[in-house]
């Protein structure tokens, strides 16, 4: 196991044994200082299958962009003429996010999924989500997964995007925690269903989904 790994499964131990589990991306994100390399899941570009989506759904309107990291694809959708809002639960994160896409007018916010800011309920064309809930425990990801729809306003889209467990793994060690399609189809629920795709992105050596939904 690599140095950066080790490093991060320590400090979500430390955090899994004190009262705040989610404590440990703070922890990460400030012990970096600010070296991107510290990150293990800094790719230092958008997600491919978001920019697959982009290409293939010319869109825009407000995008909410749910545990935005480094930002990568806030600042994506940003240039593809989506007005952004991004939020993640570490406050350096969201600094150093600011730092780096200091050329954009995101809106970048300090904020928790299990509890979203009130005023973004029924507002958003897009919710999105990159290897969230995947990082986050099955107990903490079962509360904030319900979360996500209700931020849709009418005809929006909610993106998730993750790595796919296989079914017959066994895998139980995380985070990350690839997800199953039993799970996934739990947040879309009340919505749409546009698209449920996966691929195997050879870069990742993995198994990446992408789950659409719409809201009517
Ligand atoms: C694995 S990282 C992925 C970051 C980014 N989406 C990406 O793909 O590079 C998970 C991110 O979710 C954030 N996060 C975890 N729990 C969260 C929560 N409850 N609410 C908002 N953000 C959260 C973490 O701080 C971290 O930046």
């Amino acid at each position: 196991m690599d140095e950066v790994r080790e490093r991060m499964l320590e400090m979500v131990s430390k955090a899994e044994s004190s009262e705040q589990p989610l404590s440990w991306f703070e922890d990460l994100y400030r012990y970096s200082k600010r070296d991107r390399e510290q990150i293990p899941w800094d790719w230092k570009e958008p997600h491919p299958l978001l920019v697959e989506w982009s290409n293939d759904n010319e869109a825009s309107g407000r995008a909410l962009v749910v545990g935005s990291g480094l930002g990568e694809d806030a600042s994506f959708l940003w240039k593809r003429g989506w007005s952004v809002t991004a939020f993640d639960i570490s406050e350096e994160a969201v600094e150093w996010a600011r730092h780096l896409h200091q050329d954009t007018d995101i809106d970048w916010v300090a904020g928790d999924l299990l509890n979203p800011e009130k005023g973004w309920t029924g507002k958003f064309d897009l919710v999105l989500e990159v290897h969230i809930l995947q990082a986050i425990p099955e107990e903490i990801r079962k509360r904030a997964s319900p979360n996500l729809a209700p931020l849709l306003a009418r005809g929006g889209s909610l993106i998730c995007i993750g790595r796919l467990a296989d079914e017959s793994s066994t895998e139980a060690s995380g985070p990350p925690w690839p997800l199953t399609w039993d799970f996934l189809n739990q947040i879309g629920k009340e919505l749409e269903e546009v698209e449920k795709y996966s691929a195997f992105i050879p870069e990742k050596e993995g198994k990446r989904y992408r789950a659409v939904w719409k809201k009517a």
